[in-house]
């Protein structure tokens, strides 16, 4: 069998995920896709999931994009189901219960970038390279670029980055805030470290809960949102968590979730 697109390191529940496929520059093909659907499925079904980080293999590229050489020939109908598969794919990131990051490690264009967009936040190599070039090869974002940039970025820079094609260095992702943080490539791996220390030593059900009230609070208007909040905290009070988390601070130790 073939080896498998997708690396999985599982650290207690704070699983990384690094799409390899280094001859195309961690490029987006079916095959890709189709391993990322299951392994993200298998995710989605575990209770003691903490958290997702996202990354491309190697120090060039997250993710160059879709696969050009694959699309080139696609009839409209077969271009149809190929956004379709990568759509059902970065919703099922999207909504995965708990807090997903994605590590830019590079080129991050086109299907990269809407890969990165799916997940909860970003953080950034300072060699990172961001843009939506889908113009300069006769087609748009296809996989929630046109939807998701403009909902992090604003439409006029969403409109700005989609019709230029150009491409933008980590400081300006982080200038418009397509990235939370830019940090130099050789601290991409400490930051993981405490990332995994913070989100895996957090209350898992107070992070699942947070998710939920961000996720969707934001589809609703801002009354059914705070009464959604008012219900997810008051959710927090019926486990042993809020109990073990309270005690602790007034027992002055550290929490053991
Ligand atoms: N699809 C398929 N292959 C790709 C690829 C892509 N998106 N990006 C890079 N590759 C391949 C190249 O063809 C090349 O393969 P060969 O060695 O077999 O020729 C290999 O990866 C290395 O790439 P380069 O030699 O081009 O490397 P470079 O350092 O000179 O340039 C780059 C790097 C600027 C990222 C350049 O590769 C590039 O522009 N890639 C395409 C980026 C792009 O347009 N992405 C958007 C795709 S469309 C899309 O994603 C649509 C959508 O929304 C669904």
């Amino acid at each position: 069998m073939s080896e498998s697109p997708i690396e999985v390191v599982d650290n207690a529940g704070v699983v990384r995920l690094t799409i390899s496929r280094p001859k195309a520059l961690n490029a987006l093909n079916s095959d890709v896709l189709s391993e990322l659907e299951r392994v993200l499925a298998e995710l989605e079904a575990r209770d003691d999931l903490r958290a997702v980080l996202i990354t491309g293999a190697g120090e060039k590229s997250f993710v160059a994009g879709a696969d050009i050489a694959e699309m080139r020939t696609k009839t409209p109908e077969e271009a149809r189901a190929f956004a379709r598969q990568a759509l059902a794919t970065l919703k099922r990131l999207e909504t995965l219960p708990v807090p997903t990051v994605a590590l830019v490690n590079g080129f991050c264009l086109g299907g990269g970038c809407e890969l990165a967009l799916a997940c909860d936040w970003a953080v950034a190599s300072d060699n990172a390279i961001f843009g939506q070039p889908e113009v300069l090869l006769g087609v748009i974002p296809g996989f929630g670029g046109t939807q998701r940039l403009p909902r992090r970025v604003g439409p006029a820079m969403a409109l700005d980055l989609c019709t230029t094609g150009r491409k933008i260095d980590a400081a300006e992702a982080l200038r418009i805030g397509l990235v939370n943080r830019v940090m130099p490539q050789a601290e991409l791996d400490s930051y993981v470290e405490e990332l995994t220390r913070q989100l895996g030593g957090n209350g898992p059900r107070s992070v699942r809960a947070t998710k939920q009230a961000i996720h969707d609070g934001m589809e609703q208007d801002l009354d059914s949102a705070l009464a959604l909040e008012t219900a997810l905290f008051a959710f927090c009070f019926a486990g042993d968590e809020q109990t073990e988390g309270m005690s602790a601070f007034v027992e002055k130790r550290k929490p053991n979730f």
